[in-house]
């Protein structure tokens, strides 16, 4: 059965709380778009494509909280008021978690749409339809990916991945879990091995997990065991998702991914992005402008509400880091895989994607 953590039913988002996997399998019941924010800020819902997806869906939320608030009357005034009160709830939704591009991408997709719908009894619906539009498309879009990517899959040997980018992390199949995957289903056969991710641990809790559904066998290991791996040629290659990626193809990932592409070149291993078009923010012309999320320092010395460092500690906890271009050997879109110079490649993907 296939993992659907974002579903649309009867005016609610229902949301896989992530927080909570593996242990237990609940769901989170979102009625208002304050709560959405909520959930991507305290990552119930993580992963840049998935906090794309429940950003459409909570501007339908907030759609309907106007109109359920002042009324659906076409009077231009009222438009005009109630396109205010959507851009403020924009901003809100837009600002829950900064580096991943693809949140403030499907915001702005559904406010232009909603300043091109001039009746505004009308906008609920159209909102609605777009949010699943682009629900629908990220899966296709993986698949897409998947098909592509997994010819970089080796026959034999070993591929390391770092975070979680499963159907987890999408709305389905995943980006660069979706092309290991692709690679399994494909006939090939390969060790998988996966980073637990401190502090959140998406590697060891869901990436496993994930895995584990999909039946396919995966080794964990702690993060800074990477390099001993790699050092000694057990590892072919690397893959991972992305947040961000500047027109140069600099790339902002979870923490420790960095690391990760360095200890690949420096041990003569090919290190791949897997991530949609969207991921791709042609306004950055490097990394160097990428924001990166500094989440609160207590993630890094409690764990579920167990301390794990004396109390008093300071600590620094910086959620994503930016892997330059030159340590990058691919870059698996919906399009095909880019390779450098990646100034010209993405461009061409991003050309084709929205032709
Ligand atoms: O902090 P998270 O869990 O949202 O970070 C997720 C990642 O860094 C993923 O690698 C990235 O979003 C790509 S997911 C398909």
């Amino acid at each position: 059965m296939e993992i659907e953590p974002i579903r649309w039913s009867n005016g609610t988002l229902l949301l896989l709380d992530q927080t909570r996997l593996p242990m237990e399998q609940v769901t989170v019941e979102i009625g208002r778009y304050q709560d959405a924010v909520e959930a991507i800020s305290q990552m119930r819902v993580r992963g840049a494509p998935a906090i794309g997806v429940t950003a459409a869906y909570a501007m339908v939320l907030a759609a309907g909280q106007i109109t359920a608030n002042s009324g659906s009357v076409e009077k231009g005034e009222d438009r005009d008021e109630f396109l205010s009160r959507l851009r403020q709830a924009a901003e809100e939704i837009a600002s829950a978690r900064p580096t991943a591009v693809n949140l403030g991408w499907a915001v702005k997709k559904q406010l232009d749409l909603a300043e091109s719908v001039t009746s505004t009894a009308q906008m609920g619906a159209r909102l609605l339809q777009e949010a699943q539009r682009i629900h629908r498309e990220d899966v296709a879009i993986n698949r897409r990916m998947g098909g592509h990517g997994q010819e970089l899959m080796p026959d034999g040997g070993a591929v390391l991945t770092h975070c979680n980018t499963g159907a987890l992390a999408t709305a389905g199949f995943g980006t660069a879990l979706g092309v290991i995957r692709a690679g399994w289903e494909s006939g090939k056969r390969f060790q998988v091995y996966n980073t637990e991710t401190r502090p959140w641990l998406q590697g060891a809790r869901l990436t496993s997990w994930e895995f584990q559904q999909l039946g396919i066998p995966s080794t964990l290991l702690v993060d800074s065991a990477a390099g001993m791996l790699l050092s000694q040629g057990k590892i072919s290659c690397v893959i991972t998702g992305a947040d961000r990626i500047a027109a140069n193809g600099d790339t902002a990932n979870k923490i420790g991914t960095y690391t990760l592409a360095v200890l690949a070149k420096e041990n003569g291993v090919p290190f791949y992005i897997a991530a949609p078009t969207s991921t791709i923010d042609a306004s950055l012309s490097s990394g160097d402008e990428i924001e990166i999320e500094e989440r609160p320092s207590h993630e890094v010395y409690h764990f579920q509400g167990i301390p794990t460092a004396p109390p008093g500690i300071e600590a620094v906890n910086p959620s994503f880091d930016v892997t330059p271009n030159r340590y990058i050997s691919g870059i698996v879109t919906e399009m095909g895989v880019a390779r450098p110079p990646y100034q010209e490649s993405l461009m061409l993907a991003v050309g084709s994607a929205n032709a």
